[in-house]
């Protein structure tokens, strides 16, 4: 099966913050499991470069846009890579075939008459790049009713995309593809706003320079919410649609924090209407990481760099701590105090030292090779049951349940230790207790390795998989370790953090 999978593209006017790499981890986590089920797959993710924000950022520095869109991509793919994010494409807007693919979607709806020459008068609040139609008051000057800050009157010569024609056809979509838009309590919010009434949307800007021209006798620059959304189609090779990759289309599952639901759940899929291409499987929007309740970001300086997490914890402690943490959809409050007590107890105490206290036994006891029994079947068969409750888990995006289901491996595993005592001598049974905790061991590596790449890299090791055996896949849990092969050096995956 095809999986096309998107992060949104990041606002390169600012440093990627904990909240951005939230979506893109959870987007690596889905794209590294569906690969493990076999899927293939296609993750695509990226920077988000044109609009007034970025080119006000450049000009502080006294740099070009685009010197400073070029630094600043680099940071975000930096921060990727560091975070072991397996993207296949990562696309920027500054791309010349993201250029081509947005005007050829504003020609097409041009040609349709979905595109069509007015005059907008209103407010728009740039830091949000957003028309607004209910603005706050604050002593008689109106504010941007979600950043707060002050929003100006604009008047010009626009073109307007026909989204109210597309109303009904949405209407309809969503009636019988409820689906689409995930969790299911952000359908009532997307249709009430729907159902307000779709007015047409201001698609072209006279006032910032920095964008993509339009395709019309004024090269106005193109509203960068239209040349943002495109990147999705851009991605995978449009307006070339006859070839392999196109075969993605349409995503399967669309990422999206909750402050960007509207452009994606609304505009998003009317413009595809309007193109006549299908629509997104699923728009999947999560909820924010806060700090007191107010939204991790670098305009409210509460940012935390995930950059300093990584170097303290390592990247697979702030893996774990984000996916594990909180309900995927719901906001979550971070706390340094939370960050430790799940890295001491989940990763240092149930994770390590079982695999710690195996491995020395191993050594000590069998001249580190993998003893001669067969595995308790009890393992084997929990293997096969986790494999099914994970999977439910992952079909709904809840990252948290299927975490806590891999994890009752390990407590079952460090409860059964506790019990066999397998360092006493006189335990008869002691070589079929190791082998049925390096047989827990190696599953655990398998159900770990979407969420905690590099660790499930190190068990393998230790446990003297050959390199061979990459890339993992869950056909593996059916296998078994050799008995009598030999083990590699053990190593402490985590060191325990003094509060
Ligand atoms: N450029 C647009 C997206 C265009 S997609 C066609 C954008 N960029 S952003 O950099 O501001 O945000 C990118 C993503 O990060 C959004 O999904 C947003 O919800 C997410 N987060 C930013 N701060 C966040 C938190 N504090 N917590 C969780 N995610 C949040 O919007």
């Amino acid at each position: 099966m095809k999986f096309y999978i998107t992060t949104p593209i990041y606002y390169v006017n600012a440093l990627p913050h904990i909240g951005h790499s939230y979506t893109t981890v959870a987007a690596d986590c889905l794209a590294r499991y569906r690969r493990m089920k076999g899927d293939e797959t296609f993750f695509l993710t990226g920077t988000d470069e044109h609009g007034d924000k970025i080119a006000r950022a450049a000009e502080k520095q006294g740099i070009s846009p685009e010197t400073f869109a070029d630094q600043m991509a680099a940071h975000y793919q930096q921060m990727w890579n560091k975070l072991n994010i397996s993207y296949d494409r990562f696309i920027r807007t500054t791309e010349s075939a993201h250029k081509k693919a947005v005007q050829a979607v504003f020609s097409k709806l041009l040609e349709k008459g979905d595109i069509y020459q007015g005059e907008y008068t209103g407010l728009y609040c740039i830091h949000c790049e957003t028309f607004i139609q209910n603005p706050e008051e604050e002593h008689g000057n109106p504010l941007c009713s979600d950043c707060h800050r002050p929003i100006q009157k604009i008047s010009e010569k626009s073109y307007f995309f026909k989204l109210s024609k597309y109303q009904k056809p949405l209407e309809d979509w969503l009636k019988d593809h409820p689906d689409m838009v995930e969790p299911d309590f952000r359908l009532g919010e997307v249709k009430n706003f729907i159902s307000k009434g779709l007015i047409d949307l201001s698609v072209t800007r006279q006032v910032a320079g920095w964008g993509i021209q339009s395709p019309t006798p004024e090269k106005f620059p193109i509203y960068v919410w239209i040349d943002a959304l495109v990147n999705y189609l851009t991605g995978i090779g449009y307006p070339e649609t006859d070839n392999e990759k196109w075969s993605f289309w349409p995503p399967d599952i669309q990422l999206i924090g909750k402050d960007i639901l509207r452009f994606h759940d609304i505009i998003w899929p009317a413009l595809l209407l309007a193109l006549e291409l299908p629509l997104p499987k699923k728009i999947f929007a999560h909820g924010w990481w806060v700090i007191n309740k107010e939204k991790i970001s670098k305009s409210k300086g509460n940012a935390i760099n995930p950059m300093d997490l990584i170097d303290m914890y390592g990247v697979d402690g702030f893996r774990y701590f984000i996916m594990r943490e909180i309900p995927f959809g719901l906001d979550g409050e971070y706390s340094e105090t939370r960050f430790i007590q799940r890295y001491n107890s989940d990763l240092v105490n149930d994770l390590g030292n079982l695999i710690n206290r195996t491995l020395h036994l191993v050594e000590k006891d069998h001249h580190n090779r993998v003893p001669s029994a067969s595995p308790d079947q009890t393992i084997i068969e929990m293997a096969n049951t986790i494999l099914h409750t994970v999977d439910s888990a992952m079909e709904r995006l809840a990252f948290r349940d299927a975490l806590q289901e891999i994890w009752t491996i390990a407590g079952w595993l460090n409860k059964y230790i506790d019990t066999k005592k397998p360092w006493d001598p006189n335990n008869t049974d002691r070589k079929e207790v190791l082998a049925t905790c390096l047989e827990g061991i190696r599953v655990l590596a398998l159900f770990i390795a979407p969420f905690l790449p590099s660790t499930a890299e190190k068990i393998w090791e230790m446990l003297g998989i050959s390199k061979e055996s990459r890339p993992f896949s869950f056909k593996m849990i059916s296998e078994r370790l050799t008995e009598g092969a030999p083990l590699s050096q053990r190593s402490i995956l985590f060191r325990r953090i003094k509060q």
